[in-house]
């Protein structure tokens, strides 16, 4: 998708030209990125057959109507970033040695480490990662997040593990601290202690909602197959 494609994308949904221009400089970087351009195809489909960048273009959109008196840009920037997980998730017959290392658990972590490789000059002032990572990590709460103290094994099974030691330490404890709030047990149930993060999940919800069209979707969430989808 271009930069133009967006902008059509945009006014179709009753963005003002003002308004375009604000979303478009905050986000460009990471739409235009390779990674993100990648997550627009159907091998990426996200809810049944919609493609994980266009879930992701539509709780940016989301995110921007309901972001009221709190940091729109840093809101925006976690909108598009909560769901970078490394690979598509459906019918792929992924093998986890404990049910709480699949998908639906450790997307947000995977996620989180992904955008901090990928666009770490979002990262570079840590009150604003603070922000960012908080409202990754706990984008889907209360759904549980699998937690581990630190990273120093792969204990949750993570697909990008190997990216982890290419972050940066001051990041890494950030990431650690956000998934040991509010733990019971293995898992963290709370939802982001930011606005930003807290209208991103909200936002998230409301689209999943509306993307989520029939049993097998719903279905998909829980065991990771979906019929309708090939
Ligand atoms: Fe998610
Ligand atoms: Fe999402």
């Amino acid at each position: 998708m271009t930069l133009e494609e967006l902008k059509i994308l945009l006014k179709n949904n009753n963005f003002k030209d003002n308004e375009i221009e604000e979303i478009i400089t905050t986000i460009k970087h990471i739409f235009l990125s390779y990674e993100f351009q990648k997550r627009l195809s159907k091998k990426y489909s996200h809810h049944g057959n919609i493609p994980l960048g266009i879930h992701i273009l539509e709780v940016m959109m989301k995110t921007y109507r309901l972001s009221k008196k709190c940091n729109k840009k840093l809101a925006l920037k976690i909108a598009m970033m909560h769901d970078l997980y490394t690979n598509p998730w459906q019918n792929k017959k992924i093998k986890k040695s404990s049910f709480f290392h699949k998908h639906g658990f450790v997307h947000p972590i995977e996620a989180c480490i992904n955008a901090s490789f990928w666009y770490k000059n979002d990262f570079q002032d840590l009150d604003h990662a603070k922000i960012i990572i908080d409202g990754i990590i706990h984008h889907m709460a209360h759904f549980p997040v699998a937690v581990t103290k630190s990273f120093t094994t792969n204990e949750l099974e993570l697909i990008n593990y190997d990216k982890i030691s290419k972050i940066s330490p001051e990041i890494r404890e950030i990431i650690i601290d956000s998934l040991n709030r509010k733990k019971i047990g293995r898992l963290s149930f709370c939802k982001s202690k930011f606005k930003e993060g807290r209208i991103v999940r909200l936002a998230d919800h409301l689209i999943s909602f509306k993307q989520i069209t029939n049993f097998w979707d719903l279905l998909a969430l829980i065991n990771g197959k979906n019929r309708n989808i090939k």
